[in-house]
């Protein structure tokens, strides 16, 4: 028996939305085909963007995109993709599968998706093979709203208005494929490319991200922000004062290491282990990145900005290697629940995070095939997680919570869990449970609140459940009724491999 104790009025810190944000890279089937189709596409669309795919995003409540990559963007020259389509230049994809890119999904086309879809913008723009020039002309290009070259090029294809960049990253894994800079180096490119990426608007001044680790690579934390780090303050138009917003970090799960990465669909128990405990180390991670941000900026002014995490397995037979195509099971869903309860319990340094990538590339919360549309295992704990988006996080502790794994190295809490509560006054819990076999009684009690109102989904199946196009509903979220409430607390089993959220007054 486990015993979640929630005090619900203890509360320790804003959630941002952007936590549950996403990514979308020019690879594989992400852009094309999976958000976009063109106009004269059979498959149903708006302005060329697929309404299924569309209306599913934003019934999760996709808070923020980040776009154009990944490894594409420091690649990726903005002019390329704008005017006409037909005179638009055609590129190889070197990094992803050596396709043609036809740039014909550009700027325009992003700042269509991000307003179909109601969220944020995050564009990332190009250091390692990019001019400054480039970089700031391209935020003059979308942001300005008066006479200049880049606006008026804007007005002439068609775009009268200026959009709004919410967040704008200045390169992106420059210590590898943005570049293979040392932190030195790009500490000092960071610090004159920012100074160009110029607050137009000031009334909505651009989070500047600051590329930072890979992992577990703290010497690049320390030397990223050893040379270039200044927390934000107060715009005054030159763009000087304060260089950054957020610094990001990068981590994938790979369950059998880097090189082998495994199966995303044939795995045992011993891997299904070895996977949580590796998406538990975000945690680690988190801790320890934090300890170094706290050095220089004690007042947590920068954000950390986990802009790629998730899963990345071996892909699916027979698709193309560059393409990061793979399915996605109830395991993916216990990693996006057990990683999300950490974004939110450390909101205080987590400002943003984007799962990678949206559609059809490593853990997707969508994949296409053609017309067809699923919804995957990852897809429904982001839809049950989204009244956490805004709230406040509220102190939460599980008693009797006991260790579960493999061997000495991959040991994983049994329950994970995480507790908001939101502007309604709801107090929003979610809880996963990583075992294999074991269901677990749980009592949830609070410190004042007799529920009253109570709402509550589960997402649970067998570990290697997922969905296909031929069975598109095999795994979904369905609602949860099968709790009593003695006495205040509410009493429970937890099912094995589930994900299980309430939502509470
Ligand atoms: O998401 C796939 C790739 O992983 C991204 O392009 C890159 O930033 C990271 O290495």
């Amino acid at each position: 028996m486990a015993k979640l104790y929630i005090n619900e009025k203890n509360k320790k810190g804003h959630i941002n939305a952007e936590i549950y944000g996403h990514f979308s890279e020019h690879l594989g089937r992400c852009i094309y085909e999976g958000l976009y189709v063109g106009e004269d596409s059979d498959i149903p669309n708006v302005n060329g963007m697929r309404k299924d795919v569309v209306d599913a995003l934003k019934e999760m409540k996709i808070p923020v995109l980040r776009w154009p990559g990944g490894c594409f963007a420091d690649e990726y020259h903005w002019m390329d993709g704008i005017g006409p389509k037909e005179n638009r230049k055609k590129m190889i994809n070197t990094h992803w599968g050596g396709v043609v890119e036809d740039n014909s999904f550009g700027t325009h086309e992003f700042f269509e998706l991000c307003e179909q879809l109601g969220c944020k913008t995050y564009v990332n723009g190009n250091v390692g093979s990019g001019t400054v020039q480039e970089m700031s002309e391209w935020v003059e290009y979308i942001t300005f709203n008066g006479v200049s070259p880049m606006a008026d090029l804007r007005k002439k294809n068609g775009h009268e208005k200026p959009w709004k960049i919410d967040y704008f990253g200045v390169g992106n894994e420059n210590w590898g494929c943005g570049g293979n800079m040392t932190p030195e180096y790009y500490g000092n490119l960071y610090r004159r490319y920012q100074t160009y990426v110029r607050h137009y608007d000031h009334t909505a001044p651009i989070k500047k991200i600051c590329g930072g680790p890979n992992v577990a690579d703290y010497f690049w934390t320390e030397g990223v922000l050893k040379t270039c780090f200044a927390p934000p303050q107060p715009d005054e138009g030159q763009g000087t004062k304060g260089l950054m917003d957020g610094l990001s970090l990068h981590y994938y799960v790979h369950p059998e290491g880097w090189k082998i990465k495994g199966s995303a669909t044939d795995f045992d128990d011993k891997v299904w282990y070895k996977t949580m405990a590796k998406a538990a180390y975000m945690e680690e991670l988190i801790d320890r990145h934090g300890a170094i941000m706290d050095q220089y900026d004690p007042d947590k002014k920068i954000g950390m900005v986990v802009d790629e995490w998730g899963c990345w397995f071996t892909v699916e037979p027979g698709t193309n290697p560059g393409f990061l195509y793979q399915q996605n099971t109830m395991r993916d869903a216990l990693v996006a629940g057990l990683t999300l309860n950490i974004f939110n319990k450390h909101c205080d340094r987590v400002k943003m995070a984007c799962i990678a990538q949206m559609v059809n590339v490593l853990q997707s919360v969508i994949l296409t095939e053609g017309p067809k549309m699923i919804l995957t295992p990852t897809y429904h704990v982001f839809h049950m997680y989204k009244h956490h988006q805004d709230a406040e996080l509220v102190d939460s502790y599980i008693e009797g919570n006991k260790t579960i794994g493999v061997e000495e190295e991959y040991q994983v809490p049994l329950l994970s869990e995480s507790v908001s509560v939101d502007a309604e006054g709801y107090v929003n819990v979610t809880l996963s449970n990583l075992s294999v076999t074991e269901e677990v009684p749980v009592d949830i009690a609070f410190a004042d609140l007799q529920p009253s109102q109570v709402t509550a989904a589960i997402l649970k199946q067998e570990m290697h459940a997922h969905n296909t196009f031929e069975e598109p509903e095999n795994v979904k979220e369905e609602q949860f009724t099968d709790y009593e409430i003695n006495d205040g607390r509410i009493c429970f089993k937890a099912p094995a491999c589930s994900v299980i959220s309430f939502r509470i007054k």
